[in-house]
């Protein structure tokens, strides 16, 4: 699963955003199932953070009544992305320009993808397709072409996050799905 968190330059129009190469910045957070142990699902289990799993049994709490993108629901907990987030790195990232995931798939977007994904468990993850009703909802790989995709500096003594270009692994081109063509 993948969250994403959209904000609009505030000196542009929405519809000004959508044409401007940088008018939309969406920071991208992947979500795994964490392991019955409570342990995340791949390399480094012992560092691997664990969020607050209170606030997202908040949020899914509200799925059962949001059937379509027309429904509504009055959110009266406090639940805040802080919160959502847990301790997961934020300095170590990849960014893109890119566009929007969905038509019309607008070249707008300044992608950041977070490398080290937050961690929750299944039964909850499992909630967002079977409320949403949407199941392998994934765009294949689309080719890079002349982009170019930066890295933080991958280094454990970098104070301050380092952009280098890097040659990626073939995971990360999942991950460039939401480049236009
Ligand atoms: C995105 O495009 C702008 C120019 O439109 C460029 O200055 C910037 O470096 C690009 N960023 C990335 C991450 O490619």
């Amino acid at each position: 699963m993948e969250m994403h968190i959209v904000s609009k330059r505030k000196d542009l129009s929405l519809a000004e955003a959508l044409t401007t190469p940088d008018g939309l910045a969406v920071l991208g957070f992947l979500i795994e199932a964490k392991k019955a142990d409570g342990r995340g699902g791949s390399e480094n289990v012992e560092t691997h953070p664990t969020s607050d799993m209170e606030a997202w049994n908040k949020l899914t709490s509200y799925l059962p009544h949001i059937h379509n993108t027309n429904s509504e629901v009055n959110v009266t907990d406090g639940i805040s992305i802080d919160d959502l987030l847990g301790d997961v790195n934020r300095a170590e990232y990849f960014r893109y320009n890119g566009s929007l995931t969905t038509p019309s798939c607008n070249e707008a977007v300044v992608w950041t993808i977070f490398k080290e994904s937050v961690k929750m468990d299944q039964t909850l993850m499992k909630m967002f397709p079977t409320h949403a009703g949407h199941h392998n909802v994934f765009r294949p790989t689309q080719s890079l072409h002349q982009r170019k995709v930066f890295s933080t500096k991958s280094a454990s003594g970098a104070r301050r996050p380092l952009v280098a270009l890097l040659l990626l692994p073939a995971c990360l081109w999942a991950f460039s799905h939401n480049l236009h063509l």
